[in-house]
């Protein structure tokens, strides 16, 4: 069968990062044909609209994507590049990677943070930490207000009957951000973290929350957790609150397997861990839903060195692993692996962030070559 995969480069280095990802896709002989697809920058510039329907139109007939990285900016620059027949058309800029995230519900974002043995970036060599993030509500579910309604005041009042300071606060002085917790969105990332570590024999799984503080829903959160991890006993559910394991992430990484937190939380511990084990050369993620998902390093297009192939490429690399794993490509995924791995512990072939002085298109080759060994 041959797969079809979207390949969406975007802006700046990501389409440098995804060339790299092609030598050694094709290298390793995937089975793939792939799509390209207009996402990023110059799309918002010159179409209003930084992810094109033709490109989710497309997606959809695919297996799953590979995304390198964008460029994005505030409102009012996004506003001032547009071309001059658009600026008038009271266009607003939203990010396609929500997008996509909500168009396709691609609620489990899944970050690995394993240290390669031998790289110098590392922490500890002896981190294994998955994260699991919640990828569509939490704290990022997108409800907000700023002004604040009489009415809202009022309900929040309910809430917090001892906060009436807020009452007397002019309504353009008052902005409120919702977290929003669903016993469905809890429970299937929760279950998704909990079926990882069954699949790949890991024995703990810690949910990050503050139950003690956001009461309603932390409460909810640990009330699913608990239900779910029963229904795997030969698993270990441990709890942590967000503050006290940034402290404990930093002191014994080692001791921690799986995490599972809602999107916030789980943005914070994600970059954190990733910091731990090699940074944005190698932080790498996977947004993945019921039907589809879309593979990408976690850094952004890094415009400062856009056009220099200098950029460390493993972070895509290894997003593409993750992808060949998601379709089942297990011997492709374990090559790439080995590849990356001898790439590091050897040293010789590069990047600036490791101390090398090697090109994105040079690191690939020497992990194509590597992957073979
Ligand atoms: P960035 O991740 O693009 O780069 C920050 C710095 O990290 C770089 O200057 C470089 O020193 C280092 N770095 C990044 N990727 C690297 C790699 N592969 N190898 C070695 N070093 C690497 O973040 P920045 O500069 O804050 O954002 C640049 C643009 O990217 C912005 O427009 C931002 O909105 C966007 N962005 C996009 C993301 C995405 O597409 N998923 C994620 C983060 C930012
Ligand atoms: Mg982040």
């Amino acid at each position: 069968m041959t797969y079809r995969i979207a390949w969406l480069p975007g802006d700046g280095t990501g389409k440098e990062v995804m060339e790299a990802a092609r030598i050694v896709l094709d290298g390793l002989k995937l089975n793939a044909e792939y799509i390209h697809g207009d996402i990023g920058w110059e799309f918002w510039c010159n179409e209003g609209d930084p992810l094109p329907k033709r490109t989710t139109d497309m997606m959809k007939t695919t297996d799953c994507a590979l995304f390198g990285a964008i460029t994005s900016k505030p409102q009012k620059e996004a506003k001032n590049e547009l071309i001059p027949s658009l600026r008038d058309k009271n266009l607003t800029y939203f990010s396609p990677i929500v997008r996509l995230r909500q168009e396709f519900d691609l609620y489990c974002n899944e970050r690995p943070n394993f240290a390669i043995k031998g790289n110098p970036l590392n922490h500890r060599d002896d981190i294994n930490i998955t994260v699991f993030r919640e990828n569509t509500e939490g704290s990022y579910a997108g409800v907000e207000f700023w002004p604040t309604s009489e009415e809202l005041k009022q309900e929040m009042l309910k809430g917090a009957p001892k906060m009436k300071n807020f009452m007397d606060t002019p309504s353009e002085d008052l902005a409120v951000s919702a977290r929003v917790i669903t016993r469905k969105g809890a429970e299937r990332i929760i279950r998704a973290a909990f079926e990882h570590a069954r699949k790949f024999n890991r024995q703990k799984v810690t949910l990050v929350e503050k139950p003690n503080v956001l009461r309603k829903t932390g409460g909810l959160m640990v009330d699913v957790f608990e239900k779910v991890a029963a229904e795997y006993p030969e698993i270990q559910a441990w709890f942590d609150n967000i503050d006290a394991i940034c402290m404990w992430l930093v002191k014994s990484p080692e001791k921690y397997e799986v995490l599972v937190a809602e999107n916030l939380f789980g943005d914070i511990i994600s970059d954190l861990c990733g910091q731990l084990v090699g940074g944005l050369g190698f932080a790498h993620s996977g947004n993945i839903g019921s039907n589809y998902a879309v593979f990408e390093p976690v850094h952004g297009s890094a415009p400062k060195y856009a056009g220099l192939y200098k950029v460390n490429p493993m972070a895509t690399l290894l997003a593409a692993k993750m992808m060949c794993t998601y379709l089942g490509e297990h011997d492709i995924a374990a090559k790439i692996q080995r590849g990356v791995e001898l790439t590091v512990q050897e040293r010789k072939v590069v990047t600036y962030d490791l101390g090398g002085t090697a090109k994105t298109l040079e690191v690939a080759e020497e992990v194509l070559k590597n992957a073979l060994r």
